[in-house]
C-alpha cells in the first residue's frame, strides 16, 4: 500500500525512516521538547551502543523457499495472553503534553487501528480511564511504583478496570537518570507538574495531599511536591512482584532487566515477562546495550515468561533480529514520538507503519513465511 501510493509519483508528507523522522523533529519541535525526547543520560553512550548493537548481527536471508505471499505472511504473535497482528508495541512514553494534545489516545488509537499494542505511561498527561476508553483491546500499563503503596495499588487497580491487559513494572527509574540536555535547557518537566494527570485524578494520592485540594497555583504547587515526595523508590525487590500480584489478575512484566539473574529472580516471584530494555539510554550511562542483554536473559527466563526487547529499534531489520536472538515482541520507542512531534495522530501511525511495512518485507525477503520461524540461524555475527 505504501509502495503502491507512490505510483503516480507522489512523494510522502513524512520521511520514511527513523532517522529521517528524528531529523525533521529536531528542527520542528521546540528545542525542549526535542531534548526530553532525544536526551538521554550524561555521555549519551548507552543510545549510542542501543544502536550500533544491531550493527554486529547480519541477517542471512534464505532464497528459493517457496515462503508465503505477502498476504499470507504470519506477523502475528500472542504475548503475555495479548494477541498482536505484529511483534510490536508503543514503548511507553511518559510526559507527552510536551509533544502533543490529548497525546495518548492519538497512540491509543493508532496502535489499536494497526493491531498493535500501546503501553501507557503511570507519566501520561492524559488519565488511564480517558486512554483506555480509546485504545481498544491490547493496551497494557506501565507502572511507576510510587513509594506510596496505596497510591500504586489504585493506579493498577485503576488500569485494570480501564481494560488494560497486562501491568508493566519498570524497574529501571527508582529515580531519574542524569540527563545533561534537560539540565541544560533548565527544562524538568516532572518538577514542572507535567505528567501527572494520573496522580492528579486519582483519589487516593489526592487524599494525600494537604487541605482540600482546588485548582489554584498553590494548590498545583502543593500536588507536584507531594507527588515528587513519592516518585523516587529505591525499596523495590523481586518479593514486590509477588505482592503486586495480589493485587491484580492481569500478567505482569517487568520492564528494564538487562541481567540474567534479575530476569530469574522476576520471573520466580511470579512475573509472566520481562522487557529487555535500559530505557533507552536514559539511566544508566555507559550500560550494556539492550540487544547485547537479549540473549542471555532470554536464555535464562526460557519458557517460564516471554521475552521483550526495547531501545535501539529503528527499522524492520532491527525488529528481526530481536526476535531472532529471543524476543518474542519488541517495544518501539522514539521515532513514533517524532511522528507524533510532527503530525499528531497521522504522524504517530506512520512512524508505526513504516516499521511494521519494512518488517513484513524484511521477513518475507529473508525467506521467513512468519515470525514462527524466526530463530538464530537466521543471524551471523559480524565485528561491528
Ligand atoms: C521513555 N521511557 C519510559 N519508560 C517507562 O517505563 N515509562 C515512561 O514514562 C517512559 N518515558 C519515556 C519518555 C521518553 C521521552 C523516552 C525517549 C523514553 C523509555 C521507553 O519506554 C523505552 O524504554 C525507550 O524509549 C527505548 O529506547 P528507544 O528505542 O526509544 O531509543
Amino acid at each position: 500500500e505504501i509502495y503502491l501510493s507512490g505510483v503516480g509519483g507522489a512523494r510522502p508528507e513524512l520521511p520514511m525512516t527513523a532517522a529521517g523522522l528524528e531529523e525533521l523533529a529536531s528542527t520542528t519541535l521546540s528545542p525542549e521538547a526535542f531534548a526530553y525526547i532525544a536526551g538521554s543520560a550524561s555521555s549519551e553512550r548507552t543510545a549510542a551502543a542501543n544502536l550500533a548493537a544491531f550493527e554486529r548481527h547480519a541477517i542471512v536471508p534464505r532464497m528459493l523457499r517457496g515462503t508465503a505471499a505477502p498476504d499470507a505472511r504470519d506477523l502475528s504473535v500472542e504475548v503475555l495472553g495479548t494477541r498482536l497482528a505484529a511483534p510490536v508495541l508503543t514503548a511507553p512514553v511518559g510526559v507527552l503534553e510536551l509533544v502533543h494534545e490529548n497525546a495518548e489516545l492519538a497512540v491509543g488509537e493508532a496502535a489499536d487501528e494497526l493491531g498493535i499494542g500501546s503501553v501507557l505511561s503511570t507519566a501520561s498527561s492524559t488519565p488511564i480511564e480517558q486512554v483506555g476508553a480509546v485504545s481498544g483491546e491490547n493496551w497494557w500499563y506501565q507502572l511507576y511504583w510510587p513509594s506510596d503503596d496505596e497510591v500504586a495499588q489504585s493506579l493498577v487497580r485503576r488500569a485494570e478496570a480501564a481494560g488494560a491487559k497486562a501491568i508493566v513494572l519498570t524497574a529501571d527509574t527508582p529515580g531519574m537518570g542524569w540527563r545533561p540536555r534537560d539540565l541544560e535547557l533548565g527544562h524538568l518537566p516532572f518538577l514542572q507538574g507535567k505528567g501527572i494527570a494520573n496522580y492528579l485524578t486519582d483519589p487516593v494520592f489526592r487524599s494525600r495531599l494537604p487541605g482540600a485540594p482546588e485548582d489554584s497555583a498553590e494548590a498545583m504547587q502543593m500536588a507536584v511536591l507531594t507527588w515528587v515526595s513519592m516518585f523516587g523508590n529505591h525499596t523495590l525487590r523481586p518479593a514486590d512482584v509477588t505482592r503486586l500480584r495480589e493485587w491484580t489478575d492481569l500478567p505482569i512484566a517487568v520492564k528494564g532487566i538487562v541481567h540474567p539473574d534479575d530476569a530469574r529472580a522476576v520471573v520466580d516471584a511470579g512475573a509472566a515477562g520481562v522487557v529487555v530494555s535500559n530505557h533507552g539510554g536514559r539511566q544508566v550511562d555507559g550500560a550494556i546495550a539492550a540487544l547485547d542483554a537479549l540473549a542471555p536473559v532470554a536464555a535464562a527466563v526460557g519458557d517460564h515468561a516471554d521475552v521483550l526487547l526495547d531501545s535501539g529499534i529503528r527499522c524492520g531489520a532491527d525488529v528481526l533480529t530481536a526476535l531472532a536472538l529471543g524476543a518474542d515482541a519488541v517495544l518501539y520507542g522514539r521515532p513514533w514520538v517524532y511522528g507524533l512531534g510532527l503530525a499528531g495522530k497521522a504522524g504517530a501511525k506512520h512512524a508505526l507503519r513504516i516499521l511494521l511495512a519494512d518488517f513484513d518485507l524484511t521477513l518475507g525477503l529473508a525467506g521467513f513465511a512468519g515470525v514462527a520461524e524466526i530463530d538464530t540461524s537466521a543471524l551471523r555475527a559480524v565485528s561491528g
